[in-house]
């Protein structure tokens, strides 16, 4: 949940960054990183059928490369919308990142038709997520996929 304020700032800040590519994608987690409730924020690349993580703040996770279909980050791909996930006991075709993550939200960076990939953020909280973090991840997604 992030309130309009922080929405505006956390979007502009990123779209007045110079950057592009992988140092504006590591801008923009780092962005996420700084938000309450955010514990663990990536970006996977899409490269053929399968989802590649790129730039990423907090623990390491093993879920590196995602089959698309596969866990929440796949189902999105496979199902080509957002996904947002109250509590991730719930769901069976869920990967682990952390024993701690409770709920999860994911984001499709796009370029008109085409899914260049995703963001992909964990909470340890039930409910951390929901519509005003996608409206955000949202715009965040458009400008990293101009600059991508
Ligand atoms: N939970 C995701 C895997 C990625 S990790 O959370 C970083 C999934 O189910 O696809």
């Amino acid at each position: 949940m992030v309130t309009p304020a922080q929405h505006h700032e956390v979007v502009e800040r990123l779209r007045a960054h110079p950057g592009e590519g992988s140092e504006l994608r590591a801008f923009a987690m780092s962005l996420l990183d700084e938000l309450d409730g955010y514990d663990w924020s990536g970006i996977y690349r899409l490269e053929g059928p399968t989802l590649v993580l790129d730039q990423y703040v907090g623990a390491p996770t093993d879920h590196t490369s995602i089959p698309i279909g596969v866990g929440v980050c796949g189902t999105a791909v496979a199902e080509d919308r957002n996904v947002t996930i109250e509590d991730v006991r719930e769901v069976d075709n869920y990967l682990a990142c952390s024993l701690d993550t409770r709920s999860e939200i994911v984001v499709l960076i796009r370029n008109g038709a085409v899914v260049l990939g995703q963001i992909d953020v964990d909470g340890h909280s039930v409910a951390a997520f929901d519509r005003s973090d996608e409206k955000m991840l949202e715009e965040m997604a458009q400008i990293l996929a101009d600059r991508w």
